[in-house]
């Protein structure tokens, strides 16, 4: 048989008052393991047991940064060592773009391990046994007394002396309460084999008739998905043309409608030679080129062409176009550079059309002569 062991000294009460009185006299008498049980929370409480502030925001703090903290890591890492990738114009580190992730991951460890870390730590669970259940204390201030207990291992507890404190304090009852050895060996019920072979078992008939429905009932005839839809997925063989490919190379010797092939390919003094701008310098022309411009050159070279690139570095800066050199260049070789790129420079041939292409190097035309205007412009 297993031995009787004190716990507490217990003692019920008729009145809020009186227990608010008892809570705050064995408080003042400098006991610190004590506990007060309502049948609903009792205001003023806290106060009178001088409990001081939970620390259970400490967690909270401490869990929350480190959330911070990971957020920043990983998308620092992500961003500026995995894959960086320039998005518009933004250094790889952008710090106010991690803003909402941050924010995300600060609430989401801050708040999942603060009811963790109560439950467990505060709480004891899974253990969920306690000296005071089923005690005719708990049956009482579960319904309509109002408790306190002082447990036996507080240093200044003294049988008798506890007893006639609660006398004098007007207890209606004093009840000491025991527990035995059972009780704190106790293995909650959760690791039970039968408990855990249970939950492995739902775990498996959900997982497998998840996947069952998701993967293939829904995909058997009636029910038809895009995915199922005929078409051509690059590096797949197909049947509908007989070397198995399901596009054939343009014939030799021939061109697709629309497109001409530019002549001047790696020629530049030729282009420069060859090629006339067919495009007058009309407002209209102007204007095109000038929209033109502003999207696709000016981030490198600069809404003036003067080489100051909105890029920060992420790309080598252009020089600029004011230079001599560009301005006696004739047009057809600016259009040459347009073609085919120049060094780090891209080609822009598909981002322009031809004319398009041209309004832009009249643009550029007005912007190198703004930049070396004439004083007979003035007039
Ligand atoms: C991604 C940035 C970038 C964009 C966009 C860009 N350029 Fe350039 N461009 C450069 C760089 C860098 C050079 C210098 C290349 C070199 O080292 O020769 C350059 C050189 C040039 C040159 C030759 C200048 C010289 O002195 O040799 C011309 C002309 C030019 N670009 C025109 C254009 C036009 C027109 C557009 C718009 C269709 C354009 N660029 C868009 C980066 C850019």
């Amino acid at each position: 048989m297993s031995e009787k062991i004190l716990y507490s000294y217990s003692a019920l009460f008729d009145t809020p008052d009186k227990i608010i009185h008892a809570a705050k006299t064995v408080a003042e008498k400098g006991f610190k393991k004590f506990d007060v049980n309502t049948p609903y929370p009792v205001h003023g409480m806290d106060k009178a047991m001088k409990l001081t502030k939970s620390k259970i925001g400490w967690v909270t703090l401490v869990f929350g940064l480190t959330g911070t903290l990971t957020a920043v890591t990983m998308m620092g890492w992500m961003m500026a060592v995995d894959y960086p990738i320039v998005i518009g114009g933004k250094p790889y580190f952008g710090l106010p773009g991690f803003g909402p992730i941050m924010f995300e991951l600060s609430v989401l460890f801050g708040a999942v391990i603060t009811v963790v870390a109560l439950l467990m730590f505060f709480l004891k669970l899974p253990n969920n046994s306690h000296p005071v259940h089923d005690t005719e204390y708990m049956k009482n201030v579960s319904s309509d007394k109002y408790g306190i207990l002082i447990e036996a291992t507080d240093p200044k507890f003294n049988k008798n002396e506890v007893e006639a404190l609660f006398q004098e304090l007007g207890a209606e009852k004093i009840l000491p309460i025991y527990f035995d050895e059972e009780e704190i060996s106790f293995k909650p019920k959760i690791f039970d084999k039968k408990f855990i072979g249970f939950l492995v078992i739902v775990a498996a008939i959900t997982s497998l008739s998840v996947y069952g429905t998701m993967n293939k009932v829904l995909y058997m005839i009636p029910f038809s998905w895009m995915s199922e839809q005929g078409k051509s997925i690059p590096q797949e063989t197909s049947k509908v043309f007989k070397n198995g490919s399901d596009m054939l190379p343009p014939v030799k010797g021939t061109v697709a409608r629309g497109y001409l092939p530019y002549r001047f390919k790696g020629q530049p003094d030729k282009a420069a030679e060859l090629l006339v701008n067919p495009l007058l310098p009309t407002e209209e022309n102007l204007a095109l080129g000038k929209t033109k411009f502003n999207i696709y050159c000016s981030p490198c070279h600069g809404y003036l062409a003067d080489g100051k690139s909105r890029l920060n570095g992420n790309f080598p800066a252009p020089p600029t176009l004011h230079s001599n050199k560009v301005r006696n260049w004739t047009d057809g070789r600016i259009y040459h550079v347009i073609m085919e790129g120049q060094n780090v420079m891209p080609s822009y041939a598909h981002q322009l059309s031809e004319k398009e292409r041209w309004a832009v190097i009249n643009y550029i035309r007005v912007l190198q002569r703004s930049f070396n205007a004439k004083e007979s412009d003035l007039l």
